[in-house]
């Protein structure tokens, strides 16, 4: 598969450390100088906004949050991501109130079908830290890690899954991209404890990261 990044920092690095070798890979950042060395460390090309997202068959929105819809507009709007899979990955989340900041309780992930209305969006990757989806083993205890995403079609439903299989973890699909805002909810909470110093890999999973003596 292709698959297009729209910005080239911790999350597509996590990301494609994972599908590189399985899948074609492009990088883009507003910065060509950056994306070309991180396309390098991955095997991959680089190029703008607009190259990533005609690039891929799957398209994996990775900018701050606050710059996604910005983003996909220089990266040429629906004309370009029409009949593509879109992957939203991104936290509306203040780190000052550690709250989702769509106050009109609709996901950046809806905001974001608004103004692609041709391509197949989904949620996916945004529970859990970039040091986590980096992580070689995605199994804790022995068991897999379960990872929540939202799509609405079923050619988006299985691209997604796999992509989710192709990283080590378990997909589990929460339901449609209604559902999108809970994740960015559920988000948030992960946020609070990251920015308090927890652990990232035990977060929502409330395992311990060390051995306590039983009593
Ligand atoms: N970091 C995490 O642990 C984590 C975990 C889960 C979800 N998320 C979500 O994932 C998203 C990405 O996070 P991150 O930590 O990977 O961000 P990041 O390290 O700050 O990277 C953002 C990238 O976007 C590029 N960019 C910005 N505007 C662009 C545009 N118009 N076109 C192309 N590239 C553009 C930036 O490069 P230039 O400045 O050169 O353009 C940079 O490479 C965020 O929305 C975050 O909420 C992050």
């Amino acid at each position: 598969m292709k698959i297009g990044f729209i910005g080239s920092g911790s999350m597509a690095r996590a990301l494609a450390g994972k599908w590189q070798g399985k899948h074609d890979l492009l990088f883009s950042a507003r910065d060509l100088g950056k994306a070309a060395l991180v396309a390098a460390d991955y095997g991959a090309q680089a190029g703008n906004a607009r190259q990533a997202a005609e690039f891929g068959d799957v398209v994996v929105l990775a900018t701050r949050w606050e710059d996604a819809l910005d983003a996909v507009a220089q990266a040429g709007g629906d004309d370009v991501f029409a009949g593509k899979v879109v992957i939203d990955i991104n936290n509306p989340v203040s780190t000052e109130t550690f709250l989702t900041t769509r106050e009109d309780g609709r996901s950046l992930t809806q905001a974001l079908e608004a103004v692609l209305p041709g391509a197949e969006i989904g949620k996916a990757f945004n529970m859990a830290q970039a040091a986590v989806w980096a992580n070689p083993e995605m199994t804790y205890d022995g068991r897999p890690m379960v990872t929540l995403f939202t799509a609405e079609t079923e050619r988006a439903t299985e691209t997604i899954a796999d992509l989710i299989r192709d990283v080590g973890a378990e997909p589990l699909k929460l339901g449609g991209n209604a559902h999108a805002y809970q994740l960015e909810a559920a988000a948030a909470i992960v946020i609070k404890f990251l920015f308090a110093g927890r652990d990232p890999q035990t977060i929502l999973n409330f395992i311990q990261p060390e051995v306590k003596p039983v009593r």
